[in-house]
């Protein structure tokens, strides 16, 4: 099939690839010059496991190709795909403005007939907006517009798509509905369930997903402070109550609040939706404050393991992104974190494998380090804030042995806190008794002899000075 898919972002790029890879003629358009020229050029302007690979692959294969603009649409062309960003507006529903330019273009491209897809997660009622929208400006178009939503994750992008749970076809037209059925028939001839439904439903299950596991995520947040003030570990409660087929283990992971550019944007627009509509999801309005609220409660969580006082004391924080195995920071909690430290007076010492260049636009006053190693040497405190795999295998006796003070507060809960222990770490994680914290503190406080430190570090503003590495350094102070 001949297919165009607009936007080169996360689900544009990973769509275009992957239905390349099922062997369709893919072009991808995207009206930034700099994204196209650099896909052009052979680099992926995002960090996603296995995608530049992909793109590469089929390129070489000519099936896949990148331009500018939206070519002319000529009858040979099966689906066109929008795939815009729909970033949070004002008013805290979704920005539809790249949408409807799209649908604009498409109007002004297209010869006889079309069938447009909805990719981008739009709020219910869009598809019948963009039907309008090109019908008004070519009444003559035999016009077809469909939803087709997309539930990959940033990080297992291509296997969340080439094996989904589901395919959802949002569409009562059946040009569109067969055309999709042709296009996903390698996925659902392997077993792939598809599912179809009028148009509205299909927009609303995308956001019905999102917020129902970011509920899920917020549920064991709040369970997870229950367990430590009830002295209980919550990844036992976590798997007592996933192993139940109704409830599911996956998304019952406590930290410190869900981020990333989907969770908070879509369960935002997801309750904007709904006042528009005259009534209110309250679930949904509580579970955005109260993981907003958690995430800036993580800096006052380690302020308080640091013994209440971080004022000139040199905060080490292992990873910035809101997850691992991308670059992305949007929303991340590590900002969170990072703002109530940096205002409670302390200087902060970042690493991420991958989201530096990126955390840069978003950070004033850190240092960057070269790597956790070199992040926690001399700090007062470790904090773990995404849990790389890089991060996770870091050598807990080294990290005990650099730190200035060994307080260690791991947010993902990533390591066993007996090996923290063993470590010599005076450590804490998220969900379970700060028993074993509290009573090294006091053997600390105490005066007992414990491992060989080195000596304190300098005043931190002279050591992060000199630790300034990073090639965005001289922007942030
Ligand atoms: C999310 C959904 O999982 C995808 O299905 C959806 O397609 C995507 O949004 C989207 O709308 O485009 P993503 O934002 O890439 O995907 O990442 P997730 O893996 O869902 O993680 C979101 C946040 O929840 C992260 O901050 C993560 O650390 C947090 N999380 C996740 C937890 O705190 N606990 C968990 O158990 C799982």
């Amino acid at each position: 099939m001949r297919i165009i898919v607009v936007g080169c972002g996360y689900v544009g790029l990973v769509s275009g690839a992957c239905f390349a890879e099922l062997g369709n003629d893919v072009v991808c358009v995207d009206t930034n010059p700099a994204r196209i020229a650099a896909l052009n050029g052979g680099d992926c302007p995002i960090y996603e496991p296995g995608l530049e690979r992909l793109i590469a692959c089929n390129r070489q294969a000519g099936r896949l190709a990148f331009a500018e603009a939206l070519p002319f649409l000529g009858n040979d062309v099966d689906l066109v795909m929008i795939a815009v960003g729909t970033p949070p507006a004002r008013t805290g529903g979704a920005d539809l403005s790249s949408v409807f330019a799209v649908a604009e273009a498409i109007a002004a491209r297209a010869h006889e007939r079309v069938v447009v897809v909805t990719k981008s997660t739009v709020p219910a009622g869009t598809g019948d907006a963009i039907e309008r929208l090109i019908a008004a400006a070519r009444p003559d178009l035999d016009l077809s517009v469909a939803s087709n939503p997309e539930f990959l994750r940033e990080g297992s992008a291509l296997a969340d798509f080439l094996r989904p749970d589901r395919v959802v076809i949002g569409t009562q037209d059946a040009r569109a509905r067969n055309a999709l059925m042709r296009l996903y028939r390698p996925l659902t001839d392997a077993g792939v369930p598809l599912l179809s439904t009028t148009r509205t439903a299909a927009e609303i299950t995308k956001y019905a997903a999102n917020a129902f596991l970011a509920l899920k995520i917020t549920f064991i947040n709040e369970i997870a402070d229950l367990c430590e003030a009830a002295a209980a570990d919550v990844r036992d409660v976590a798997r007592g109550i996933g192993l139940d087929r109704r409830i599911g283990e996956d998304f019952l992971r406590a930290g410190p609040g869900y981020g990333g550019s989907c969770f908070p944007k879509d369960t935002s627009a997801l309750a904007a939706t709904a006042r528009e509509l005259g009534m209110s999801l309250r679930l949904v309005e509580e579970a955005i404050l109260v993981n907003e609220e958690r995430k800036y409660a993580m800096g006052h969580r380690v302020i308080d393991a640091m013994g209440g006082d971080v004022g000139g004391k040199t905060v080490a924080v292992l990873g910035l992104t809101f997850k691992p195995d991308t670059d992305d920071m949007r929303d991340s909690p590590a900002l969170a974190l990072i703002s109530v430290l940096q205002q409670a007076g302390a200087f902060v010492r970042v690493y991420d494998p991958q989201g530096m260049d990126n955390a840069a636009e978003f950070l004033a006053g850190v240092a960057f380090a070269r790597d956790g190693y070199d992040c926690v040497a001399g700090a007062h405190c470790a904090v773990l804030a995404t849990e790389w795999a890089e991060l996770r295998q870091l050598d807990l006796s080294r990290i005990a042995a650099s730190l200035a003070v060994p307080v260690f507060v791991d947010l993902r809960n990533a390591f066993d806190p007996a090996a923290l222990a063993d470590a010599g770490l005076m450590a804490s994680g998220i969900g379970y008794p700060m028993a074993s914290l509290i009573a090294s503190r006091k053997r600390l406080e105490l005066g007992r002899p414990r491992k060989a430190r080195p000596a304190p570090v300098p005043a931190p503003a002279e050591a992060d000075g000199n630790r300034l590495r990073h090639p965005h350094h001289a922007t942030l102070q």
